[in-house]
């Protein structure tokens, strides 16, 4: 008999959790099994048109992972501007049209099935392997959220924050100084605006003078091409020499003075994140394992599973 009850409390334990839902790696095998090949041969074709178009949508899953979880609100378009994709530290977000079409394939594909926030996640992987960097398992069963606000984006990650801020953000969000570290390090492909530069290169930290710590010929190099009262729109790599290959490149820069990026600077000026670098700069396969951990991290924040939100039909609608 107590074998009975145990197999009903196991029984109606797992009904629960199918109910609550969880995310697993191959969610869409029954009910989608092309998804994730769909997702991979749309974004594999964008790459081919336009090689920016992987660091974008790295950096767009992020950036929805990092407000309200990975909902999909960063995709949102809003007829009152007030959608969280409007917010300051979101600025230059690309890739939106990329997730649309994969969108657009799978409703025809397996309408209702997979969610716009479990394309975004598959879409940052795919983007990822494209620029030779480490193939990892992408958790999905992700379900869409139904708000999306430029309030809540009001306290992101900047450029200019100090290490301890950085690490305290990351922190309130469950992720170590280590996933800070790993995560900050998908900055080794794509480019940043020179928008993003001016404190670093002429008035850091209100010295009205640059950063001591960038090496002085790169220095040089960098008010060359983002000049005081330049153009702010000029883009240049952030991962100087190495920026459309992913590896671990970006750490042997921030350790020579030739980061580019101020928050990435900023990982040798704390004790607990330099080692960090340290290690990772001498080891590019441990880079490549802990970037998959970490990436399967931010994919867990706040996400809606089971009967929790919803599957839109287009991305860029509640509707
Ligand atoms: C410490 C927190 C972070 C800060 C302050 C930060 C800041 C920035 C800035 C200012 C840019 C340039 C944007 C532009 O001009 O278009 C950028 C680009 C980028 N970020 Fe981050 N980032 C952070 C963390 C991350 C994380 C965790 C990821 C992904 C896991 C990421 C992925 C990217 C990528 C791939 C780009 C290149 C985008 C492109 O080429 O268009 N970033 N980031």
């Amino acid at each position: 008999m107590p074998r009975l009850v145990m197999l009903i409390a196991i029984v109606l334990l797992s009904l629960l959790r199918s109910c609550k839902g969880q995310l697993q790696v191959g969610f869409y095998q029954d009910q989608c099994p092309g998804a994730e090949d769909i997702v991979k041969s749309v974004v594999a074709r964008a790459f081919q048109f336009n090689r920016a178009i992987a660091p974008q949508l790295l950096r767009l899953h992020f950036h929805d992972c990092i407000v309200d979880g990975c909902d999909g609100s960063i995709l949102i378009d809003s007829p009152d501007g007030r959608q969280e994709s409007k917010a300051f530290g979101h600025q230059g977000l690309h890739g939106f049209d990329v997730i649309e079409d994969a969108k657009a394939q799978l409703e025809s594909e397996c309408p209702g099935v997979v969610s716009c926030a479990d394309i975004v996640a598959l879409a940052a992987r795919d983007s990822v392997v494209l620029t030779n960097g480490p193939f990892y398992e992408v958790e999905t069963g992700r379900k869409d959220g139904f708000s999306s606000s430029i309030d809540h984006a009001s306290n992101l990650p900047d450029v200019v924050d100090p290490i301890d801020v950085l690490i305290n953000k990351f922190s309130a969000k469950g992720l170590s100084a280590t996933d800070l570290i790993l995560l900050s390090a998908a900055h080794t492909i794509g480019s940043t605006a020179c928008f993003f530069m001016p404190e670093r290169l002429f008035n850091f930290r209100g010295t009205r003078g640059p950063d001591p710590s960038i090496a002085p010929p790169f220095l040089a190099k960098l008010q060359r091409i983002c000049p005081n009262g330049g153009n702010v729109n000029v883009r240049l790599a952030m991962d100087d020499g190495s920026e459309n290959v992913f590896d671990n490149q970006i750490f042997v820069n921030i350790r020579g003075g030739t980061a580019v990026l101020q928050s990435d600077a900023a990982a040798m000026t704390s004790a607990t994140t330099r080692p960090i670098v340290d290690f990772y700069a001498r080891s590019p396969e441990n880079f490549r394992r802990d970037f998959g951990i970490a990436m399967l991290k931010l994919g867990r924040l706040d996400v809606l599973t089971g009967s929790d939100g919803n599957i839109r039909s287009v991305c860029s609608s509640f509707d």
